[in-house]
Parts: C-alpha cells; structure tokens; sequence
C-alpha cells in the first residue's frame, strides 16, 4: 500500500446547499473541517494551552509565517480547499460572524502513520526538542530539503505529505472512504 494512514480523528463536511452561479463556481459552497491538529489552521492557538504552533519554524512556508497550522505549510484540509475553490476554511475560534464558505473546527492530536516516496519518513525535517521526539523549537531553521521530508516535527506532518494525503483523499480510493472528494462533490 502506498500510504497508510489515520485520518479516522479527522472528518470532514461538505456543504450542499444551493451552489451560487459565478464564473467558475466553487465545487461545494461551504467546507467544514473537524479533527485534529493536522488540520487545525489556528484553534489551539487561541486557546489556553501549551500545544500551540505560534512561532517559527511553523508556518515557515507561507509569506506571512505563523498561522497556527502544525506544519510548515498548507494542511490537507487547506488542499482540500484549493481543489473546491473555496478560500481556507478560517479558525472557528477567531470568527464571531459568519462565514458562508465553512470553518475550521479542528484542534488536539492524534495519529498517522506514513509510507509514501518521500526520500525520509522517518525523521522530522525541523530541529526538534528532545532529539526528534517532541514539537519544533522556537525559530531554528528547517531544512531547505523539507518538501522530502514526512514528518515536521514528531507529532506533525509536513506540507509535502499533507498534499501528497490530500492528493488521494480527492481522487484516490484509500485515504478517504466511503468516496474520495471528487465523487462526493458530484452527488
Ligand atoms: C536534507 O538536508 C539536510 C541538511 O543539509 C541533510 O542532512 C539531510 O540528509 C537531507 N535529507 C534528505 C532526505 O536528503
Ligand atoms: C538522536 O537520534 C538519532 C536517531 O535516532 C540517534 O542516532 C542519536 O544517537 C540520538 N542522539 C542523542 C544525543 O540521543
């Protein structure tokens, strides 16, 4: 099996209201996103706890840096989100209105476990506490190299193995059952 993997913590709804009539429409008005911190875009960040991604490396991939996302880069639910053309789905936590096109309810932790082609599936590709074993330290530099890398720290995936996951939970039949995303969207 090409990649193994837990996404059982982690659910995710599809919206089908009435879809509006633009150019190109969005294949699904709304996303929204329950499960851990491999999808959180933000949720632990404002909450009182220690388990929080608010400082550098994370997020060290996007021009902005922190977000509150556990990994370097987009997360499989923002990947998601591209392919429906909707924008990510923002922290429920930071909204107090309302947002048509979904929230992102996902915060905590739980498993994966990887086999991809990834050159390294083993190690974290950022310096991490504990030699490996525990979340990223505070602005050390990650390597250049991380889009070959598995794992971002030793809880968390990295942006390649998050679009390299959300690549087989849209067309693939293992990641996401009963139906990939590209058949639940054409129901
Ligand atoms: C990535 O780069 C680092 C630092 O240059 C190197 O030690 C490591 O072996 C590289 N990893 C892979 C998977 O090539
Ligand atoms: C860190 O982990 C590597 C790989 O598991 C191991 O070879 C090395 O001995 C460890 N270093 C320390 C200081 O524990």
């Amino acid at each position: 099996m090409d990649l193994l993997l837990s996404l059982f913590c982690s659910i995710i709804f599809l919206h089908f209201l009435s879809v509006n009539s633009r150019d190109s429409p969005p294949l699904a008005p709304a996303l929204y996103v329950f499960g851990d911190s491999l999808f959180d875009s933000g949720n632990n960040n404002l909450l009182p706890t220690l388990t929080r991604a608010n400082y550098l490396p994370y997020g060290v991939n996007f021009p902005g840096g922190v977000t509150g996302r556990f990994t370097n880069g987009r997360t499989v639910a923002d990947f998601i989100a591209e392919y429906l053309g909707l924008p990510y789905p923002p922290p429920s936590i930071s909204i107090h209105g309302t947002v048509l096109t979904g929230l992102n309810y996902a915060s905590g932790s739980c498993g994966i476990l990887p086999e991809t082609r990834l050159k390294d599936t083993r190690n974290p590709c950022c310096t991490t506490w504990l030699n490996g074993t525990l979340s990223s330290i505070p602005f050390l530099e990650p390597y250049p190299n991380r889009s070959e890398y598995f794992f971002w720290d030793a809880f968390h995936i990295t942006e390649a193995a998050c679009s390299l996951i959300a690549a087989r939970c849209i067309t693939g039949s293992s990641a996401c059952v009963p139906m990939n995303i590209k058949a639940l969207v054409q129901i």
